[in-house]
């Protein structure tokens, strides 16, 4: 017996194992955030990103704001990719402005070889908002756990911070090979464990962001990314309390390695703007289903407009194969903090009935 209310609405997790659905599920990658009223205010009076994602209740409020506003059909549990490198004491903080910075980056071999794997107890509380973000869903739409992927933490780990040309962590990939896979292999370590631990604590799908895998060249993306993400997927539980857990993964400038990506293990592909979703569909030869891809500078558009893109969307995952299943309806990658929330509206209504009226022609 799940210690959970039973599930109402599982059409995202049906079109992530490719099974027929009335219509087209859609969530937004960082659905809950800054272009939200009510996430600013919960924001202001947590005082900072990590006291508000470090507070289970007030993390469980702000996951489910889009949600209840929307009626998207999926949560995703509010945190960050950067939880886990903190965990193993590089002492993570958000700067007003700058973005995520780390106290101790990754910067010499002692720092390298002094990594381990965070005891998981230092991320209780993403599995105490987890277990209290499903509690409080009641079984509405089902919750999505997520991680970065070994690749892209190790960016942030190396760099100490976001970055534009990743000079330092490729310095590291090309000058001390081994030091970069001793890295990723303890990411994917934590990562696999830190992924199975919100799915024991109540997570009903999980993605991995691969946000920097695009920047690595042909190759070495294989190598340093992708080898890594499958090691990941490879230790993953796929089933809790007798449901299947289906595992999304999302590189970022992926679209050349889409037959790869099909190939890793997981169950469905994300996709950025760049890719025509057809074409995707038949690169990947229907082994995996499909999440995404509108560009979010879309939502800056007119209604008409955005309504037109969402129909484009649709109509492309059709034109690649038999029908509509198997599509989750995404943005191309985070949805932009300046995004007026009524586009979002327009965005959720377009695609839900768009995509009803589909699958009747
Ligand atoms: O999707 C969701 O709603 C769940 C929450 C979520 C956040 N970050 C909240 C957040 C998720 C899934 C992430 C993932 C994440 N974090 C990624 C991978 C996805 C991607 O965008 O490529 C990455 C690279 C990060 C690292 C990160 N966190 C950066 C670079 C920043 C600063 C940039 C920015 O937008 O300010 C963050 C901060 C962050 N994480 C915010 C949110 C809502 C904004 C900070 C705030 O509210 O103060």
């Amino acid at each position: 017996m799940s210690r959970f209310a039973p599930l109402q609405n599982d059409t995202f997790l049906r079109a992530l194992m490719r099974q027929p659905t009335d219509y087209t599920p859609l969530w937004l990658m960082r659905q809950a955030g800054r272009y939200l009223p009510e996430y600013r205010a919960v924001r202001k009076q947590a005082g900072s990103f990590m006291g508000l994602a470090t507070n289970p209740d007030l993390a469980t409020e702000v996951t489910l704001q889009p949600v209840t506003r929307f009626g998207l059909d999926a949560a995703i549990l509010f945190s960050d990719i950067l939880t886990v490198p903190d965990a193993m004491g590089l002492g993570l903080q958000f700067i007003e402005g700058e973005g995520p910075k780390f106290a101790h980056p990754l910067r010499d071999e002692r720092a390298v070889l002094e990594l381990r794997v965070p005891a998981m107890d230092k991320l209780q509380y993403v599995f105490d908002a987890v277990t209290q973000i499903r509690t409080e869903l009641d079984g509405k739409v089902p919750l999505i756990g997520f991680a970065g992927s070994p690749w892209t933490l190790a960016c942030y780990m190396v760099e100490g911070g976001g970055s534009r040309d990743h000079l330092e962590v490729k310095r590291m990939m090309y000058s001390r090979p081994e030091l970069m896979h001793h890295i990723l292999e303890i990411n994917a370590a934590a990562v696999a464990a830190y992924l199975n631990a919100q799915i024991e604590a109540g997570a009903q799908a999980v993605m991995l962001f691969d946000s920097w895998g695009g920047a690595l060249a042909d190759g070495h993306y294989h190598r340093f990314s992708l080898h890594y993400m499958r090691s990941v997927i490879r230790r993953l539980h796929r089933s809790h309390d007798g449901e299947v857990v289906p595992c999304i993964v999302f590189t970022k400038g992926g679209g050349m390695w889409l037959e790869q990506l099909a190939d890793s293990g997981a169950d469905a592909v994300g996709l950025d703007w760049t890719v025509d979703l057809g074409q995707a569909r038949l690169r990947t030869g229907g082994r995996v289903a499909l999440q995404g891809n509108l560009d979010p500078a879309a939502l800056f558009a007119s209604p008409a407009q955005i309504r037109a893109e969402a129909e484009r969307a649709l109509y492309s995952y059709g034109a690649g194969g038999n029908g509509y299943d198997g599509h989750v309806f995404n943005l191309g990658h985070g949805i932009s903090q300046f995004t007026p929330p009524e586009a979002v509206a327009v965005l959720v209504d377009a695609v839900h009935d768009l995509s009803r009226v589909l699958r009747k022609t």
